[in-house]
């Protein structure tokens, strides 16, 4: 079944094309009635008439039965449209028997790469990384669910200089003692210790130099060690993804050492586009339009003046490699809004190179800092970057806490607190626009009350209760929208598809958040106003009750697409 707005525009189309054909009706959400459609002005101007005198002739060809049941003109030529009760049943009554309620699936969606989370090997996973995964985690259901092929890539950062003194770090450690160190997670101090005998020694220094060279050169011994150090890492990323409840897999870890065999390609195919300048000995590309600020063009390095190939030469070969091999028609890069620049500078590269021809779209989807309440960098006490494990079990912590005062008693308390806290991390995470920096606050995210992930899963929760307190099974009756609420409730529900099409439109779960926080609020005053369990009669409660079941089913749904769980009890 198509979804109202579609069901709408199927019938307003059709009336626009027949003054001018191809204008768009603008069908806009309003509080006014359900819906305004706005694009009468902008046709009226066109065909140089005047707005209201169009409206009315659009409302006059526009067959709208069964589906509207009033029409207003208002203002300088808004058409208002108030939707049928009798169609809004149409549509619950659609959702309650797909799985999907009422979201379609688009066959040409196609294949959509995700690149997201792309934490570095034998480093500690910060904030950013956090941001990463979570937005890129519901990205990807969302898309899963509206028809789309998608591919996710966690495009680690397993290669470059450092591994050299990484290696030899390794090796003065002791295998089998680095390994210990490294399982249980304590990537920073490994990397910190490193770092300093690196620039305090001369003699690990050079040892570090020419690790760097047996790695690059592909030496056995070299490799396994570097190999070693990369699964510790991924364990460790696996731990943090599973406590997150991310879809993040292992096979999904395809890092930027993947491409160094497709790294002679990249420079064969743009040496042959004649696109690479050498600067002072650097095989260099100059998009146009990149400046640094004495106006002089800016390259992209391709090669270094050492041979050796660096972030960029990996992104351009991955580009290659996600469309030319995956066949995708988009690629996501799910990255803080620092590296805009870069991924601007590596798309447009790839467009010249004919990496990404026509119908195929590179994204950077780009996020805000995650601050302390201090509004700088969050960051711990020490100034140190905040251990995720630990930001994790402090989160489940005080959810336990908070849950315990609420007196939340039964065996399942440690699973629903790891619930609840990571519902608070992510939904706060997620319902801020990606764009914007937001602030790392505990009682704010953990609040029962307010737009939170608690206060959400403790909806769908208290819905389920009543259920459970439910002693017959209710007649199979027809929905009924007899109150002023149960019609608001209805006609939230029913905008469902509309809200997962503007997340998937912008890429921005926060637009998800705002629907399912505005559903909750809907239905607890409907819940207030309409008494379910003690409805006046028979048909009102079966009605009655299967609203609270498709509310419960919607914010399940939607929870389930920003990648948090409902438990049943709270
Ligand atoms: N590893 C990088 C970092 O920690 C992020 C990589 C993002 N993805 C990409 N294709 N460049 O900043």
């Amino acid at each position: 079944m198509p979804t109202l707005s579609a069901r709408l525009l199927d019938r307003l189309v059709p009336a626009f094309d027949q003054l001018d054909p191809g204008a768009d009706p603008v069908l806009r959400e309003s509080d006014r009635a359900d819906f305004q459609v706005n694009g009468a002005m902008a046709l009226a101007k066109r065909l140089g008439r005047a707005p209201r005198e169009v409206a009315e002739e659009i409302l006059a060809i526009a067959d709208l039965s069964g589906l509207v049941s009033s029409t207003e003109i208002a203002g300088p030529g808004f058409i208002n449209l108030t939707i049928a009760d009798e169609a809004l049943i149409e549509q619950l009554v659609e959702m309650g028997d797909d799985e999907a309620l009422g979201v379609p699936a688009d066959p040409e969606a196609g294949v959509v790469v995700v690149d997201y989370s792309a934490p570095n090997v034998a480093k500690e996973m910060h904030v950013g990384h956090l941001r990463s995964t979570v937005i890129g985690d519901s990205l990807c259901r969302i898309l899963e669910l509206t028809g789309a092929v998608v591919v996710r890539r966690n495009h680690v950062g397993d290669w470059g200089t450092p591994f050299g003194m990484l290696i030899e770090h390794l090796l003065d450690m002791g295998e089998a003692e680095a390994v210990q160190g490294l399982s249980v997670g304590d990537l920073n101090g490994f990397y910190t210790e490193a770092r300093a005998k690196f620039d305090a020694d001369d003699g690990f220094k050079e040892r570090s130099r020419s690790r760097v060279v047996s790695l690059q050169a592909g030496d056995e011994e070299t490799l396994r060690l570097w190999r070693l150090l990369v699964a510790e890492s991924v364990r460790y990323f696996d731990a943090v993804y599973s406590e997150l409840g991310v879809l993040l897999e292992e096979s999904d870890v395809v890092g930027e050492s993947y491409y160094n065999p497709l790294l002679d390609a990249v420079v064969d195919d743009l040496d042959a586009a004649g696109l690479l300048v050498d600067s002072n000995g650097a095989a260099c590309v100059f998009p146009p339009g990149f400046t640094n600020r004495a106006g002089e063009p800016l390259p992209l390095i391709v090669r270094k003046s050492d041979e050796g190939y660096g972030y960029a030469a990996t992104d351009l070969a991955a580009v290659r490699d996600r469309v030319g091999t995956l066949g995708a028609q988009r690629i996501l890069y799910v990255v803080g809004a620092p590296q805009a620049q870069h991924f601007e500078m590596v798309f447009a590269v790839a467009k010249m190179a004919g990496w990404l021809p026509e119908g195929t779209e590179a994204i950077h989807v780009a996020f805000g800092n995650v601050l302390g309440p201090d509004r700088k960098m969050f960051k711990t006490r020490a100034g140190g970057t905040v251990k995720l494990q630990d930001l994790l079990a402090e989160g489940t912590e005080r959810a336990r806490s908070a849950l315990l005062e609420r007196g939340h008693d039964d065996d399942s308390l440690e699973a629903t607190a790891r619930q609840v806290a990571m519902g608070a991390i992510k939904f706060a995470d997620l319902s801020t626009d990606r764009q914007r920096d937001y602030i790392f606050d505990w009682d704010r995210m953990l609040a029962f009350e307010g737009a939170t992930g608690p206060y959400l899963q403790y909806a769908h929760a208290r819905i389920r209760s009543i259920f459970r307190r439910l002693e017959d099974q209710p007649a199979a009756g027809g929905i009924l929208l007899g109150h002023p609420a149960e019609r608001s409730l209805a006609r939230h529900l029913v905008a469902l598809p509309d809200a997962v099409a503007a997340t998937v439109e912008s890429l921005s779960p926060s637009k998800l958040c705002t629907y399912l926080f505005d559903l909750a609020q809907h239905f607890t005053s409907f819940y207030e106003q309409c008494s379910v369990l003690q409805a006046p009669d028979e048909a009102t409660r079966a009605s009655r009750l299967e609203l609270c079941e498709l509310t419960a089913s919607s914010l399940r749904l939607g929870l389930g697409l920003l990648g948090i769980e409902a438990p049943e009890r709270m």
